[in-house]
Order: C-alpha cells, then structure tokens, then sequence
C-alpha cells in the first residue's frame, strides 16, 4: 500500500528504511524517502508508520562518547 502517492513510497518502504538505517528518527527517515516533499498530505500516516516499525525494531543505540 502507497503512504506517499507523490514519490510512489509504499508502507514496506518505509518499514524497511527503519530496519536498515536503524533509525527512528522520523525527519531523517522520511526526508532520506522523500515522504512528505510534494503535497505533505502524506506525512501523518507516514509517521505513524514509522512509529509502529520502531516500536517492533530494536535500535541500538550508538555510542557517541568520545573515549580515548
Ligand atoms: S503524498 Fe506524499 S508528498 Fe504527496
């Protein structure tokens, strides 16, 4: 199922931009698509998409300490 008719971005896509970039920050997975960058009616469903893929997904969390 299309979440972005605009850029042609289906559900499966943006779940899978979640598990691959291990990520759930929203702003970068969907600029990183392009959801959202024509008319933005998609946006909504989009996050929550989003949302509920990273709620299944474990993300690991990355260590930005600077230890030397
Ligand atoms: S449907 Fe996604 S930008 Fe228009």
């Amino acid at each position: 199922m299309y979440v972005c008719i605009c850029k042609g971005i289906t559900e499966k896509q943006v779940r899978e931009a979640v598990t691959s970039r291990n990520s759930n920050n929203p702003k970068e997975i969907l600029k990183a698509l392009g959801v959202g960058t024509d008319c933005g009616t998609c946006v909504e469903d989009a996050v929550k998409t989003l949302i509920e893929q990273s709620a299944r997904t474990p993300i690991e969390m990355k260590d930005t300490s600077n230890k030397s």
